[in-house]
């Protein structure tokens, strides 16, 4: 099954019973919201799921696009991506949990075809204030699924505040020969839906109170559903990041930085395409904070290598697939390169700059905290772009050549 086969099947399962599809909304979260992006499938429900009848119904389903940069350290292993598809359904005040683990077993194995011998699941096995999610847990022993208790890993909540409860991961072995251990032991087992209790909300000072009406939303990922149906190593080797990873690997060679550069670039469009423009603060800054880890790899092999060098049907794919440029956004292919190429000369005039400066620094002695709050609040260099740009004029004092600094987490991350 490719990717858009999967979708189908899961939008056309939960259809079938009585739930509404719902068109995904943008990565960007309307006015007034205090997130970034849109994090999860079910962060635009969050009103519905505090209580309020949804327009359409208790029970809906969608395809949700979400962006999590807390996983950004985590990009580049074979499941975690910045910007990734979430496949959610979803029942307010309606059936319940059992009814949602049957629904989610049934579509795994009898849609999708997974064996359910290679079906593990984790629940949440109960705290000094909630108890065991026994439901659940008696539901997936019916169903022959092997369970196993957790605490936090089993806690779901979309943030400090708002609704949360326990939840019901589900885990497929992707290792080979006979499935082993258990997922908090081996990570072969991959975690592909998630089904929460929402019963609970957490309020502004700690406390949990019950939900009125009790809430499920699920939450399954697109990428890696289709990297286990598909029989692939990681999500890069889909259909659906496939042509990022043969187009950027026949473009840069950029060796282990493969997965980083194809997945920032892939993120830092579909963002564009939403409607984010590069900046020193909020969205705009992620934007450029991606741009700017992929050029750091791509110049640190060769610093001819060039943004302009990217397809514009890769990009156009891309936006098509997410539905982009979406109302009222002016947003096509020669549009978002064009974007790209502008933050690429900028963060090149940014490095050039910085390292004459820096330099004239150095020649007197080694960099000293206040030089560094002089050279951002006077020249506009955030010390993480001087501590990259030291390093660089280190590394090419003993190289003799022109190369970029080798320190991740150092480098010309800064808002200037
Ligand atoms: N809220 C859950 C998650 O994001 C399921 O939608 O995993």
């Amino acid at each position: 099954m490719d990717t858009d086969q999967i979708r189908m099947t899961f939008v056309d399962f939960y259809r079938e019973r009585g739930h509404q599809p719902l068109p995904g909304s943008t990565l960007v979260p309307p006015p007034g919201d205090p997130v970034l992006f849109t994090t999860s499938g079910m962060h635009p429900l969050t009103p519905y799921l505090e209580g309020r009848p949804h327009p359409q119904g208790p029970r809906l389903v969608n395809v949700q696009r979400c962006l999590r940069t807390t996983d950004l350290e985590e990009v580049g292993d074979s499941r975690h991506l910045t910007v990734f598809e979430m496949m959610g359904s979803w029942s307010l005040d309606d059936y319940s949990g059992p009814q949602s683990v049957r629904w989610g077993h049934e579509l795994l194995c009898e849609r999708f075809g997974l064996d359910p011998a290679l079906l593990h699941v984790t629940v949440f096995g109960g705290d000094g204030l909630v108890g065991p999610d026994t439901e659940s847990w008696r539901v997936w022993e019916e169903l022959g699924v092997p369970v196993e208790p957790t605490r936090e890993d089993n806690w779901w909540s979309s943030g400090a505040t708002g609704p949360c409860g326990p939840d019901t991961e589900v885990f497929v072995w992707t290792g080979n020969g006979p499935p082993r251990g258990t997922p908090t032991t081996d990570d072969r087992w991959v975690e592909v839906w998630n089904h929460v209790l929402m019963r609970y909300r957490r309020r502004g000072d700690g406390q949990l109170e019950s939900l009125e009406r009790p809430s499920v939303d699920t939450g399954m990922g697109l990428e890696r559903l289709a990297m286990v149906l598909q029989g692939r190593e990681s999500v890069y080797e889909t259909d659906l990041l496939e042509p990022w990873v043969s187009t950027v690997q026949g473009l840069w060679p950029v060796g282990s930085s493969l997965r980083l550069v194809c997945d920032h670039l892939r993120s830092a469009v579909v963002v564009v395409g939403d409607g984010v423009r590069p900046s020193s603060s909020g969205r705009g800054y992620v934007l450029r904070r991606l741009l700017r880890r992929v050029l750091t790899r791509l110049w640190r092999q060769d610093r001819s290598h060039t943004l302009s060098d990217l397809p514009e049907t890769l990009i156009e794919v891309t936006l098509q697939h997410f539905g982009q440029p979406v109302e009222g956004q002016q947003v096509d292919a020669r549009v978002v390169r064009r974007l790209l190429m502008d933050e690429q000369d900028r963060f090149d005039r940014l490095l050039r700059r910085g390292r004459s400066v820096v330099s004239r620094y150095r020649s007197r002695g080694e960099l000293t905290e206040r030089d560094l709050f002089e050279l951002h609040d006077t020249h506009g260099l955030p010390r993480d772009l001087v501590l990259g740009v030291l390093s660089e004029s280190e590394a090419e004092h003993e190289s003799g050549r022109e190369q970029l600094p080798g320190q991740d987490h150092r480098q010309g991350l800064g808002p200037a």
